[in-house]
């Protein structure tokens, strides 16, 4: 049978540059013989104007049904005066916890064409291709106790807890691990050790799994301020980091920033594995919004969606050879010198959205 994927467009430009992820995926299913039964679903403000609730509980059960979803991005202003439990975003976090999705991928990875687009010098970012995986479902964002309190003297107090057990710790280890066999074996654990008590069952933990199970991929510990400085020194030191909700956070946005624009940075969020089907569960979206300031404009870069989906025939359906041709099809038409509105050099021409994905189809066609 087919795989199955839950296509869920969103709001802004989500369906604009859905709308060309799905040219691809119809020219692998020509060409590669890369079938999947897509059913497209309403989420965020679309499926509030619709069933005035973000996401239905019947998208919900077929995103729970499905091998991977595709997302493209919710919310806008028509929607910003919406109550919090109303806002199109509640469409996203409902997908996020009922799937489980403990593991968020950021992948940063520098096309050879856009070298000069990073700040940084060009021997450092030349060829990098690493992969940051956040734990995404634990942390401080969601222990307990927390609050602001006021004190008997006037003055308040406010309090988060950070919290990690074992099992939490291992799951996401466990994708590192997985996920740098497909890569180039490396895993780095990243955590604060030296002055926080999670961060030294952080580290117990993954050296006990590593031992038990992943002895054939290279392990390596690393502070998290360090890592900032590291990423930013030197960042093809790495391949696959592993670490918590909140340092995940920050290091991710800083190592996006290695590579250039918001229209090129895809990310996947991984669930646990459906013990009866083997499956894991997974969800794909670009790291954008719905960039309302340029929606029904035609000028969206599709590539950061179409990035997702090279992830998701990468790490969910292990066609890391049809990935590759998305990649390779994606560096060959910037080398080309197509460019949307984002990723332009000033006073250079630019393409649009459905311009980008004919460039995208014709150098598939040629690959
Ligand atoms: P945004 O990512 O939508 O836009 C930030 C800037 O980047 C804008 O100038 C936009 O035009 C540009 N940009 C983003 N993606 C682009 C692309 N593919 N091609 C070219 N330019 C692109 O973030 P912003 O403005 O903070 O949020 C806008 C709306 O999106 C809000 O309603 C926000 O809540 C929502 N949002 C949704 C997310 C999701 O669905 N996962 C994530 C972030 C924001
Ligand atoms: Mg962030």
């Amino acid at each position: 049978a087919n795989k199955k994927i839950l296509v869920l467009p969103g709001d802004g430009i989500g369906p604009e540059v859905m709308g060309q992820v799905r040219r691809v995926v119809d020219w692998f299913a020509k060409h590669r013989a890369v079938g999947f039964d897509l059913n497209e679903g309403l989420c965020g403000g679309a499926a509030l104007d619709k069933h005035g609730t973000p996401l239905t509980d019947e998208t919900m059960a077929d995103a729970m049904d499905a091998d991977a979803v595709l997302f493209g991005s919710v919310g806008g202003p028509k929607w910003d005066d919406l109550p919090f439990e109303k806002k199109p975003e509640r469409g996203l976090l409902r997908l996020r916890k009922e799937m489980d999705l403990f593991a968020n991928l950021r992948p940063a990875v520098v096309f050879d064409p856009l070298v000069g687009a990073s700040s940084l010098k060009p021997e450092i970012v030349q060829g990098l291709d690493l992969l940051i995986i956040r734990e995404l479902t634990g942390g401080v964002y969601f222990g307990e106790p927390r609050g602001i309190e006021t004190l008997p003297d006037g003055t308040k107090k406010g309090f988060d807890t950070q919290v990690y057990t074992t099992p939490e710790i291992d799951r996401v280890a466990d994708v590192a691990f997985d996920l740098a066999r497909k890569r180039r074996n490396k895993v780095t654990s990243v955590e604060k050790a030296n002055v926080m008590h999670t961060g030294v069952l952080w580290r117990q933990t993954v050296t006990a799994l590593h031992a038990a199970k992943h002895k054939d991929v290279e392990l390596g510990h690393m502070y998290a301020d360090n890592c900032a400085m590291q990423l930013v020194r030197w960042p093809k030191q790495f391949d696959v980091i592993v670490t918590d909700n909140l340092f995940g956070d920050m290091l991710s946005d800083c190592a996006a920033m290695l590579t250039g624009s918001l229209g090129m940075l895809p990310s996947a969020s991984l669930g646990a594995t459906d013990p009866t089907t083997g499956r894991r569960r997974a969800l794909y979206e670009p790291v954008h919004g719905s960039a309302p300031d340029i929606a029904g404009k035609g000028i969206a870069n599709p590539l950061a969606e179409l990035m997702s989906y090279s992830m998701m025939l990468r790490y969910s359906f292990d066609l890391g050879e049809d990935a590759d041709l998305v990649d390779r099809a994606i560096e060959r038409v910037l080398a080309e010198g197509k460019r949307t509105a984002d990723i332009a050099e000033p006073g250079s021409s630019k393409v649009s959205t459905s311009q980008m994905g004919d460039a995208i189809l014709d150098a598939l066609d040629r690959l």
